[in-house]
């Protein structure tokens, strides 16, 4: 190993070591109350208003072993009997008041059961207005399912495909599920005709890859012409399904010279919103609506989050004890804590990397503390590894503080990942 090698990854295991416990600290359960039962309205004043409702469907025919979220094996009577308690819970927040911008349906696999999930969104659309409805499925919904039935409805889909590669799609357990690279390709150009606005999921960071073959990867889905690519870098969780995840990964320095490759691969057809979030910059324009920076959301469902300014809430992780909980005419949030400041001013830190711009007048206003107030140390050692450089008040980041806002993302996955532990716990 060369010494800019063993440099590079001294740098990426330290900032893996501190973003781990960074947010062990902040994103603990250990303080989370049960919700009261019986609290149906969660405390809504009469038409509240806030960006998401985020909708969880627990379901998949087969799990990926590199996936840790909230999902256990189909079982059709057992998502049946969810479904329709999802309605009776999205029924109940609406009458008590929660008013929506837009719909972000995540999973698991939302199109599992299509036909509760066109009533589940009709239900809502009959009920209030909503100006968005995204929803997340995999490739093959196009050629077994009837993603017609969606059209109107879902604004904006994701598709997971994670990468073209067959050996990767084999190793984690996707080829037997979704078919070959080749095959996803075609499936993948059904969905991008289908809808007015597609975003493709990749994945990198993966054992064998490497710069050459994520860009191989990259052209492939650019000739696909999607409006949005996104680039997951492989997370490994903090908790149990480390060890699975960890089996894929490829080494910790190898993510650099990935993402280098990633970005050029996209510059000359798509446009950088976040450092793993991509727009196409040709035909029509989209607006990145993908990352929830901040802003309140609420979630229904089993294994949803939602947070109300800096109450953060957790539904349910045991799928029984949601439908039981939803039949007794409460919520689905079945635990809640208060999110400290350091904790929401880190999220916003992140979202401001990645946006490639501090900008102190902002945050002041939005938080009333100065950059250098909230993180001094942090501030410290972006400027002295080069990752931030002034600009007038403000800072901007630089390609390795990019590098790190993405390295701060993953850490942002993994905490989820820890949640998800914990609420399993929770709910235990
Ligand atoms: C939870 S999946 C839901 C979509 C759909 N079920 C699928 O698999 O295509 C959403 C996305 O999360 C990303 N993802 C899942 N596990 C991940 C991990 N360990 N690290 C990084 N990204 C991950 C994948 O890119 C995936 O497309
Ligand atoms: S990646 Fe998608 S299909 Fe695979 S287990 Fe996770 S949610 Fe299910």
């Amino acid at each position: 190993m060369s010494f800019a090698d063993l440099r590079l990854s001294l740098a990426t295991q330290s900032l893996d070591i501190v973003m781990q416990h960074t947010i062990m600290q902040s994103l603990s359960l250990a303080d989370a109350r049960a919700f009261p039962l019986g609290q149906s309205s969660v405390g809504f004043t009469n038409e509240q208003h806030i960006e998401t409702l985020y909708i969880h469907i627990p379901f998949c025919h087969t799990l990926c072993r590199f996936c840790s979220f909230h999902k256990i094996k189909y079982n059709q009577q057992k998502a049946l009997i969810y479904f329709e308690a999802l309605r009776k819970e999205i029924r109940r927040v609406i009458a008590a008041g929660l008013r929506f911008n837009r719909v972000y349906i995540g999973g698991g696999t939302t199109t599992i059961l299509e036909d509760e999930l066109v009533k589940t969104i009709e239900l809502i659309k009959s009920l209030t207005h909503v100006r968005e409805v995204s929803c997340e499925t995999d490739p093959s919904y196009f050629k077994t399912g009837n993603p017609e039935l969606l059209n109107g409805l879902v604004d904006r889909m994701s598709i997971g495909l994670q990468s073209f590669d067959d050996n990767i799609l084999k190793a984690s357990g996707r080829f037997e599920k979704f078919g070959s690279g080749d095959e996803q390709a075609i499936d993948i150009q059904k969905g991008i005709e289908l809808f007015p606005t597609v975003n493709v999921d990749l994945m990198y960071g993966f054992k064998g890859q490497t710069p050459d073959s994520v860009v191989a990867d990259i052209s492939r889905m650019i000739q696909l012409e999607p409006d949005q690519i996104t680039t997951y870098p492989l997370t490994l969780g903090i908790g149990k399904s480390r060890k699975k995840s960890k089996c894929l990964a490829g080494e910790p320095r190898d993510l650099w010279p990935q993402f280098l490759a990633v970005k050029q691969a996209m510059s000359d057809r798509y446009t950088m919103e976040f450092p793993w979030t991509y727009s196409r910059n040709f035909g029509q324009h989209v607006e990145n609506k993908y990352v929830l920076d901040g802003e309140n959301c609420f979630g229904v469902g089993s294994g949803a989050f939602g947070r109300f300014g800096q109450q953060f809430q957790v539904s349910s992780f045991d799928i029984d004890g949601y439908i039981q909980l939803i039949n007794q005419g409460n919520v689905g949030t079945s635990h809640h804590k208060m999110l400290s400041n350091k904790s929401i001013n880190q999220h916003h830190l992140m979202i401001m990397m990645g946006k490639g711009h501090l900008d102190n007048a902002l945050f002041k206003a939005h938080t009333g503390k100065s950059l250098w107030q909230a993180f001094p140390l942090e501030l410290i050692y972006l400027l002295a590894s080069g990752a931030l450089i002034k600009d007038g008040d403000s800072y901007r980041t630089t390609e390795s503080g990019q590098f790190i806002a993405l390295k701060m993302f993953s850490g942002f996955l993994a905490g989820m990942d820890y949640l998800r532990e914990q609420a399993l716990d929770l709910a235990a």
